[in-house]
């Protein structure tokens, strides 16, 4: 069966080209899906082959995303395809931080390794490389920040023109230094996430962009290589659990449509149970999860929190999300702003360190083994999501008590590490040193 795109929805299930430009199916509005046979190999020889990958100098081998490009077959030829070595993110063992979340050990799958220090990267190889197969020349995306990094430092690699539309004064500086950059036409937008992205689907049809926000199904395809780059770091042994955080949810719906689909192949045995977790002033998945109808997402009118990432009312991809979440019983949880600051500054004190919105997995898992959901021999990863100099506003405002939450109440620097001022005196340095 050749590649195509699948309406999402049970009800309608409708067929497109691969090439057809569209972002939700014509019939019915519903989310798209890139659908395929099975590949020609059997599960063990793919294994082995894209191990062997790794011992390769050819560029396509050497992306963490195209070197399991059997697993996402929806281009028919890939002379085009533009790498930056995306993927590739290591499996990183934090003993302080497995303690802090009351786990007996734990594992972080650090996407913040990627060439513009988040998980985007992995999808936007792909989505970029789709706008060049269609033949674009101009993309554009909604973004929170990392989604325009990545963007702009992809679609300015492949010659394409970037434009970016961030909501104006809500984004970390590391990611909109980023955007410029690497050349993006830039648009600070006064309004927030959810209200730009209803009017830049507005704006790609009227002027012919080619949207790239995660709705775009090439760059769930990219996202899936996550877990399977995960799974073959670990010799394809399935954790008990894959914890990580819900903005948009295009990762937590890329992560369970990977797991199904290597699972079906026989990649896999089981699939983990996934664990979204959200911050506490913009978690309408997680009061979706509650609710007695489970039909209808209510957004989050004015969603707020320091975790600028996953500041989002209105999640586009809450269908499949959903989905994936009930297939692996998983689960949902929400965290407060101290529980994020907190966590945050324990998996910098592992010398590892990430941005907001990844720490509120760490804060989640300690919630979730607190209430014996996660139990404290489980096997759990972790997925930071983006890397810690992304933010590093936050960082030193809580290092010095300076960080306030939305509503104006201070973050407690409980795990705080100061600067201090000191004259240039040797005696004195050297007396405060021995203290
Ligand atoms: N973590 C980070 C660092 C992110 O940048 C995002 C999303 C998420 C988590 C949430 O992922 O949307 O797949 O649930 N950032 C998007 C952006 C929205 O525009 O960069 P999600």
């Amino acid at each position: 069966m050749p590649a195509e795109l699948a309406c999402f929805e049970e009800r309608c299930r409708a067929r497109y080209p691969i090439t057809e430009v569209i972002y939700n199916c014509p019939r019915c509005g519903g989310l798209l899906e890139a659908v395929y046979g099975k590949p020609a190999q059997p599960a063990e020889e793919l294994k082995t082959l894209w191990r062997a990958r790794r011992g390769s100098n050819a560029p396509l081998d050497q992306s963490g995303v195209w070197r399991y490009r059997e697993f996402l077959p929806f281009l028919s030829e890939y002379q085009g395809v533009v790498t930056l070595r995306e993927g590739n993110t290591p499996l990183l063992e934090a003993r302080q931080a497995a303690r802090y979340g009351g786990l007996e050990r734990l594992v972080f799958k650090h996407q913040g390794f990627n060439p513009t220090g988040s998980f985007k990267d992995n999808g936007m190889t792909c989505g970029v490389a789709q706008a060049l197969r269609l033949g674009m020349t101009r993309v554009a995306c909604v973004s929170t920040g990392n989604t325009s990094a990545s963007m702009a430092a992809y679609s300015s690699a492949a010659g394409l023109q970037p434009v970016v539309f961030i909501p104006h004064g809500n984004i970390a500086y590391g990611k909109l230094a980023q955007a410029l950059e690497y050349g993006a036409r830039t648009l600070q937008v006064e309004a927030n996430f959810d209200q730009i992205l209803a009017l830049v689907r507005q704006l790609a049809e009227r002027i012919g962009i080619y949207l790239l926000n995660s709705m775009n199904p090439f760059r769930i395809e990219g996202q899936k290589t996550i877990m399977l780059e995960m799974m073959d770091q670990r010799d394809w042994r399935v954790p008990d659990w894959v914890v990580l955080p819900g903005g948009n949810l295009g990762n937590t719906s890329a992560f369970g449509k990977a797991l199904r689909e290597m699972r079906d192949l026989g990649l896999i045995g089981r699939l983990p149970r996934l664990a979204v977790i959200q911050a506490e002033g913009a978690a309408p998945f997680y009061d979706l999860l509650r609710a007695p109808d489970r039909s209808r997402l209510i957004a989050v009118e004015h969603p707020q929190t320091l975790a600028t990432a996953i500041r989002i009312g209105d999640p586009v991809s809450w269908p499949k999300a959903l989905y994936e979440v009930t297939c692996s019983g998983g689960v949902v949880e929400k965290v407060t702003e101290q529980e994020i600051a907190d966590a945050k500054a324990i998996i910098g004190r592992c010398g590892i360190g990430c941005e907001p919105a990844s720490a509120a997995t760490l804060a989640g898992i300690r919630k979730l083994t607190a209430a014996g959901t996660i139990a404290r021999d489980a096997d759990v990863v972790a997925v930071l999501t983006g890397n810690v100099l992304k933010d590093p506003d936050y960082i030193y405002r809580y290092h010095t008590g300076a960080l306030e939450a939305p509503d104006g109440t201070r973050i407690m620097p409980n795990f705080g590490n100061s600067p201090k001022v000191v004259p240039n005196d040797a005696d004195l340095i050297a007396g405060l040193l021995s203290q």
